[in-house]
């Protein structure tokens, strides 16, 4: 996932002319957002993050639940000779429990997350399949009683919305494999609430509608699947509307929605910085309404992906363009914006 490359070079020729990072908008003093959304709030985050005081204080001040940025997927657990390293997802894991913080597993299964200990065996047949189950019986059942929920499997679908993506675990196993990882996650714990997590539904109507075809393919097959994220890596591109509609379609499921990776780039979108921004704070309104508008036994929680605009995966090569994106609800210096201003008044409004 990233800001299209063409448009954000072009947005940065743009910003470049302002030849330095453009003021951060603020916004008045906010209660924490965990204090105002009647559902769980959350944040990405990494161990390195943890020694930063003014991070920790900021994360704990206005969440009340966390997401492994990438130390509890596959890349950071499974070691090339086979062997598990859960030292900094245990961090993490720690971190959470001593804070009395929630915990959402990401990510048990990922296309993107090939290691060398799956294909040395690509092909092997019942090998295969044993490891993919021995995997996931390690991660979810070592997390057991401290995740609530897990993305069990992330971006199934093509990115363009026909047909679902090719993988070395649909190679194996083909599509088979999603039921599968489902299933061998209730195996391994039984009570951790178990998501389908995909990108761009709200932006690609179609590859909305794949998404939600697999869901109900899974829920008839009687796969474990009680949950649906939407990442939501909006760009302020996104038209008025796209939001309310997507937001109902996947509510169709009857299950609970996790709004699992929010930002919001300036990377893309109407020229000029004041008009992304402008539309920034659109976008979070509609989110927090769109949110809001859905049952509560539906609204299983918002994650928003980082803290401070500083922490964003979207100001880290390869996908920091000019390195003055914004896409987050607190400033460098963690103070709110007008977007976080807007989720705000939306969540009161929805
Ligand atoms: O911090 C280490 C550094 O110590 C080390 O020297 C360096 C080189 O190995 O790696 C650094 O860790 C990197 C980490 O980001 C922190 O920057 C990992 O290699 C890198 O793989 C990791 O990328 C993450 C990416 O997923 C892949 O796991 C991003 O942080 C993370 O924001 C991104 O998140 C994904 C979601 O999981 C799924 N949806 C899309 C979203 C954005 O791509």
């Amino acid at each position: 996932v990233g800001p299209t490359r063409r448009t954000a070079a072009l947005g940065s020729v743009l910003s470049l002319a302002a030849c330095s990072a453009p003021a951060q908008p603020v916004a008045g003093p906010l209660p924490p957002l965990k204090t105002i959304a009647p559902f769980p709030v959350g944040a990405s985050v990494m161990t390195g993050q943890f020694d930063d005081p003014a991070f920790v204080a900021l994360l704990t001040s206005q969440f009340g639940q966390v997401t492994a940025e990438w130390q509890m997927k596959m890349e950071a657990i499974l070691r090339d000779d086979g062997g598990f390293d859960f030292r900094d997802a245990d961090a993490i894991a720690a971190f959470a429990a001593a804070r009395g913080m929630r915990l959402h597993g990401h990510t048990l299964i990922w296309y993107s997350q090939e290691r060398p200990a799956f294909t040395r065996i690509d092909g092997t047949g019942k090998r295969f399949a044993d490891a993919y189950r021995n995997y996931i019986l390690a991660v979810a059942g070592r997390y057991r009683g401290q995740a609530v929920s897990w993305d069990v499997v992330n971006e199934p679908v093509a990115e363009d919305g026909n047909g679902y993506r090719d993988c070395i675990w649909r190679r194996n196993l083909g599509m088979d494999y999603v039921a599968r990882a489902f299933h061998h996650a209730r195996e391994a714990d039984p009570r951790a609430l178990l998501f389908l997590n995909d990108y761009h539904l709200e932006s690609r109507p179609k590859k909305r509608a794949t998404f939600l075809a697999l869901a109900e393919q899974l829920l008839k097959a009687g796969a474990p699947l009680e949950g649906v994220g939407t990442q939501s890596h909006l760009l302020s591109d996104l038209p008025p509307g796209a939001v309310k509609t997507a937001m109902r379609d996947l509510a169709s499921l009857g299950l609970p929605i996790h709004v699992s990776e929010y930002d919001c780039s300036l990377q893309v979108g109407p020229f000029g910085r004041r008009a992304r921004e402008a539309a920034q704070v659109r976008i979070a309104a509609e989110m927090a309404e769109a949110f809001m508008s859905l049952p509560a036994r539906q609204r299983f929680a918002f994650t928003i992906w980082g803290v401070r605009d500083k922490d964003s995966w979207l100001r880290r090569p390869p996908n920091a363009g000019d390195g003055t994106d914004a896409p987050l609800m607190f400033t460098d210096d963690g103070r709110p914006k007008p977007m976080t201003q807007a989720f705000v008044e939306g969540l009161t409004r929805g």
